[in-house]
């Protein structure tokens, strides 16, 4: 067994070749929705009982992805507005009933488990009751809107550890951005100094401008609870840590519509190793300066001591990308010198000179094993050579989205813990809501702060 040491400081080709190993015949696996072999619903035994609170267009798209995974019924789908419920009622395969108000959803002694996907200022009630009423609960992203709700769920989920919650952050259940985290564990990108992380759109669509919730403070938390959440959390994950304090500027400098919620946010988050969060989210232009400008709107880019990766969660239409940038300190860039000759054969796979050439991350599926038989070894070694040419980029083979639905069935019906779960929600929502007060207030706001907000924590620490 290699030492975490050495594991640390011998980044040579081999690991290079490990990670960057072989993919699937990713080629032919579209992973669209109706991927084959991905989607198709097994026989209904041991199903979850679920309802759908909320299903505006993330309830929806949810309806949309849990018609094609296994593990769970739909019996009830709810609604304020009509037609919202009426699309849902006849969107979703298992024929679900309607029902207007969430409180008679909850009364139904055959649902197990509430999936809730209400504006951000319904969330809380919503998961409250389902608690209280003794369901499961997915709640979407940011997992609560006001100081006083974070600490009173975690003292009432903590009261109920046999009640799964899971919040909405899919990127957790991305192979890449856990493939991502395994390079930082071996030590593979040196200590993580800073991570960018932007959200830029060219344009607000109709979701985000009045009378849409989103565009004021009374219901969101805007652009930092919409999207810098998600990837707030991803800092936190890769760094594994919680931010000391953030600072920023936000403005309503465009959409002058009658919002009052910020059209563009500039945030720092400082954590307590050091390392910085630095955020953009713009509704003005959306070039994306990683992944050599191919991708738009989001992303994220881990920077190490030794390494880089460009990293970015997959669409419906687009798939999840990571990139690895070796950059080895200048004494293991010397080390490595005497390894050129041997790189020749795969001149373009690493780069010991100005660090400057991007290796594909490639998934645990992918790497070349002991156990792998000639024949399969061969292949994955093809696959490896087309995508340093470029020819193949190598893909999730389900929508991390899928994944997180399965895997909150998997958690009801054993236990486990999800790996989004009641702390991972509320860390974030805690960077959500101080990183809009340090813009309101124009100062630094520590993360503690949280603690003596909305009535402090009344008794409900952390578990
Ligand atoms: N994880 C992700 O990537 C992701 C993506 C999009 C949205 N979201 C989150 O999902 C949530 C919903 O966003 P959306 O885009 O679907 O908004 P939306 O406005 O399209 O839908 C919300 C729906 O909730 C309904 N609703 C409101 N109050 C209700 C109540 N008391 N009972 C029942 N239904 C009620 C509304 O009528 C509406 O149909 C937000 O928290 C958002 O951040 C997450």
């Amino acid at each position: 067994m290699p030492t975490k040491a050495s594991q640390k400081s011998d980044v040579t080709r081999r690991d290079a070749v490990k990670i960057a190993g072989a993919a699937a015949v990713a080629a032919t696996a579209k992973r669209t929705l109706a991927a084959p072999g991905i989607q198709t619903v097994k026989a209904a035994t041991n199903l979850v009982n679920y309802a759908v609170i909320g299903t505006g267009g993330r309830g929806s798209y949810h309806i949309e992805h849990f018609n094609g995974i296994d593990g769970g019924r739909c019996v009830a789908v709810c609604d304020v507005d009509p037609k919202a419920l009426e699309k849902a009622m006849a969107s979703s395969k298992d024929k679900p009933k309607g029902f207007k108000d969430y409180r008679e959803v909850l009364a139904l002694k055959d649902v197990e488990a509430v999936l809730i996907a209400t504006p951000l200022y319904v969330h809380y009630p919503v998961t409250r009751d389902a608690l209280l009423a003794g369901k499961h609960v997915f709640c979407e992203k940011s997992l609560v809107f006001l100081p006083e709700e974070i600490h009173a769920l975690r003292k009432l989920a903590n009261e109920r550890p046999r009640q799964i919650l899971q919040t909405g952050l899919q990127r957790r259940y991305s192979k890449f951005y856990q493939t991502a985290r395994q390079m930082i564990d071996k030590g593979m990108l040196g200590k993580i100094t800073h991570v960018y992380a932007q959200w830029h759109r060219a344009s607000l669509g109709k979701t985000w401008v009045p009378p849409s919730w989103r565009a004021f403070r009374k219901f969101s938390g805007g652009l930092t609870a919409e999207l810098a959440s998600h990837q707030v959390d991803v800092a936190d994950w890769m760094i594994g840590s919680h931010p000391e304090f953030v600072t920023g500027v936000g403005g309503i400098d465009v959409y002058k519509d009658g919002r009052d919620g910020y059209d563009n946010i500039q945030l720092i988050f400082k954590y307590p190793g050091g390392q910085k969060l630095m955020y953009s989210s713009i509704s003005t232009n959306k070039h994306l300066p990683l992944f050599g400008s191919t991708r738009t709107e989001f992303g994220e880019m881990i920077m190490g001591t030794e390494g880089t990766i460009h990293i970015t969660v997959g669409t419906d239409n687009e798939p999840a990308t990571a990139l690895w940038f070796y950059e080895p300190s200048p004494k293991k860039a010397e080390a490595a010198k005497g390894q050129e000759k041997a790189a020749v054969a795969s001149p373009s796979l690493l780069s010991t000179g100005k660090g400057g050439l991007a290796l594909p991350v490639l998934l645990e599926k992918d790497q070349v094993n002991e156990n792998d038989s000639f024949l399969q070894k061969e292949l994955k070694f093809a696959r490896q050579w087309l995508y340093r040419k470029g020819v193949m980029v190598p893909e999730e083979t389900k929508n991390p989205v899928d994944i997180q639905l399965e895997q909150w069935f998997e958690s009801i019906r054993t236990g486990k813990r999800p790996l989004a779960d009641l702390e991972v929600g509320l860390e974030d929502s805690t960077n959500v809501i101080l990183a809009n007060l340090a813009m309101d207030e124009g100062r630094r706001v520590f993360m503690s702060e949280i603690d003596k907000m909305g009535g402090g924590p009344a008794g409900a620490k952390k578990a």
